[in-house]
């Protein structure tokens, strides 16, 4: 087998693919060979050093989701066998945080943590779901509860999250109004099936807020769910939440920066934090269910953006690093 390592934290140089002997199952373990696994913008800030909290110091191997086939099992296996299709659950990708990631050709684990792959998904798919979907659906249906009817803003609408929470939105009966970066996004979102924006805006040198209460007609978002989070951006989200409304912040895309929060208090609204981790282990198996039954019935359609082999990676980070695509990037072991 094969693994990805970050030897010192630093630019895409830093990452390096070493040989190891492939391990054997025991027990309750189970050996998946990955034919996918689905790239994260949080990798790259792991490789950087900017997220020291989930990768730990060097070396350590990124990489949050996987999935792929099984190659062997343990002799205390019982409810997979050599074949079959399965995704990495999210404890697996937790224990991953640990330095011990998925950009690796085989996965070793635990059989209670995998989770049995639809026909639906194809194999190059299998390791890009959960980050996306989850995220949205953890934070939008199981903490926060969104309405049918309700307005949400969606920044950095060409992000894989964003994406599928469109998607999810959609399929609730929501409004959604997605920000993007420049006008070339905007145009390419506008022809994707996957992009489920009933509105879209553009951020980059202008006053995009105008837009978006023009858009609520003045009342602004019950909802906002942004990874942007910070200076002027967040400036302007405070001033467009609905009265009532609530600010979910789940990533740190921006600059840092002061922030007037007078608004929260005229308008009774709040500020909160989202990550994956919050949903509740006797919640995953609902979360699992609702993404897997909307990818098999087609509400969901996962976004590639584009695929690198496993060997490529530098090369995948660079193109993730320059940020001119939309959707997931996957990796191919
Ligand atoms: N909390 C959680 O559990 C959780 C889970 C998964 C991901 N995340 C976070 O979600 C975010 C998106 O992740 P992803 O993997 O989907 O990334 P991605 O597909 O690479 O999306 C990145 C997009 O964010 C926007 N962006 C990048 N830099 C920006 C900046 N400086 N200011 C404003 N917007 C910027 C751009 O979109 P536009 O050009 O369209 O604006 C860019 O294409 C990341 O912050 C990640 O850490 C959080």
């Amino acid at each position: 087998m094969y693994m990805v390592v970050v030897n010192e934290f630093g630019g895409s140089d830093q990452l390096d693919i070493i040989e190891r002997d492939t391990p054997t199952p025991t027990g309750a373990q189970v050996l998946v060979r990955l034919t996918s696994i689905g790239m994260n913008h949080a990798e790259l800030m792991q490789r950087r050093g900017a997220y020291r909290l989930t990768s730990g110091d060097p070396p350590f191997t990124p990489g949050l989701e996987g999935g792929g086939a099984v190659e062997a099992v343990g002799d205390a296996v019982s409810q997979f066998k050599p074949g079959d299709r399965v995704i990495l659950g999210l404890h697996a990708t937790r224990r991953a945080t640990g330095g011990e990631g998925s950009y690796r050709s085989h996965f070793l684990t635990d059989e209670n943590q995998l989770v049995r792959a639809p026909d639906c998904l194809p194999d190059e798919q299998l390791g890009a779901v959960w980050l996306p979907y989850l995220t949205a659906w953890g934070c939008l249906v199981w903490r926060q509860d969104v309405q049918p009817g309700q307005t949400v803003l969606l920044p950095a609408a060409s992000s894989s999250v964003a994406l599928a929470a469109s998607q999810l939105l959609r399929d609730l009966g929501c409004q959604t109004i997605g920000t993007t970066s420049s006008p070339d996004k905007l145009e390419r979102l506008a022809e994707m099936p996957e992009a489920m924006y009933d509105h879209l805006v553009v951020t980059r040198d202008r006053p995009w807020w105008k837009d978006v209460k023009q858009i609520t007609g003045g009342r602004g978002c019950e909802v906002i769910f942004d990874p942007v989070a910070a200076g002027d951006f967040l400036n302007s989200e405070v001033r467009l939440l609905a009265p009532g409304g609530t600010l979910w912040v789940y990533g740190l895309l921006g600059e840092v920066g002061a922030v007037d929060v007078t608004p929260l208090i005229r308008l009774d609204a709040a500020i909160r934090g989202w990550v994956l981790g919050h949903i509740a282990d006797d919640a995953l198996p609902d979360g699992y269910a609702y993404v897997l039954d909307r990818l098999a019935d087609g509400r969901f359609k996962l976004p590639v953006a584009g695929t690198h082999k496993l060997r490529d990676v530098r090369a995948a980070h660079e193109a993730m690093e320059r940020g001119a695509h939309i959707g997931k990037l996957l990796l191919l072991p």
